[in-house]
């Protein structure tokens, strides 16, 4: 299956749990500089798209562009692989949440590079220590997801294809995006099927892996010993968990 039609299956209830994180958002703009004009590839249902900047979105599913606000960007349907505009047609290209679905990243961060002087890509540490070890869910619950990370390009080859820069973004503990790792104070939001239906990972590793890291999360938290072996998360107001943002 492809990634937009992974999104035309999984993405009707997108916006129940996925929005705009506005100190992330902030962190995003920002690395857009002073760019006028920009292009936000996998754009899903518009969030982080700046609203005082000429905005144009790039996203193949159409389960997706049909949950776009009215008086949102116009929306193209096409993939990051082969966008459908002149060199240099922007300012600056970002593509947020979306790199790790692309059939061919590093072609698709070219093809940014093609079109906009500026890239700013929000994406993940898929190393080992990077991601898989550093948070919780994934180094306790969902090994599984290490799997799906096989023949997948590194940040680090991800960066340097664009030759681009790497800022940590940190995630705050009442992130309001709900993606993978936006919950990492909040474990129990991991118990609730609208939380894990907004986020891909869980589909991806199949139902026989989600319930099983359920229940035994569900398990951890009544005998304590999620809040044993975690007792350092819970002062934390913002965690670094392998999120980065690439500038270009
Ligand atoms: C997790 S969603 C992120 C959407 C949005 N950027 C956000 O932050 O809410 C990933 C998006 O990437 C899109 N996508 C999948 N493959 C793609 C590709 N090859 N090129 C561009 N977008 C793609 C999906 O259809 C989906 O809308």
């Amino acid at each position: 299956m492809s990634s937009a039609q992974l999104y035309d299956t999984i993405g009707a209830t997108y916006t129940v749990t996925r929005r705009t994180e506005p100190r992330i958002a902030a962190q995003v703009w920002a690395a857009l500089g002073d760019a006028r004009t920009v292009l936000n590839v996998g754009a899903g249902t518009g969030s982080y798209e700046p609203n005082d900047r000429e905005v144009t979105a790039v996203e193949p599913s159409a389960v997706m562009r049909a949950q776009r606000p009215a008086g949102t960007a116009p929306c193209v349907a096409a993939v990051a692989e082969s966008l459908p505009f002149e060199d240099q047609s922007f300012d600056a290209a970002m593509a947020f949440a979306t790199v790790h679905h692309w059939r061919d990243p590093i072609a698709g961060l070219l093809e940014m590079r093609r079109v906009a002087r500026r890239v700013v890509v929000f994406t993940h540490d898929t190393s080992e220590t990077g991601w898989l070890r550093r948070f919780w869910l994934t180094r306790d619950y969902v090994p599984e997801l290490a799997d799906l990370l096989i023949g997948r390009p590194s940040l680090t080859k991800l960066a340097g294809a664009i030759a681009a820069r790497l800022e940590p973004v940190l995630i705050p503990w009442d992130c309001a995006d709900g993606f993978f790792e936006a919950y990492w104070r909040r474990p129990e939001a991991y118990l609730d099927e609208n939380v894990r239906r907004g986020v891909s990972v869980w589909t991806r590793v199949g139902p026989g892996a989600e319930q099983r890291a359920v229940g035994s999360l569900r398990d951890d938290l009544v005998s304590g010993r999620w809040a044993e072996r975690n007792r350092d998360l819970v002062d934390l107001e913002a965690a670094d968990l392998g999120l980065r943002l690439l500038i270009a």
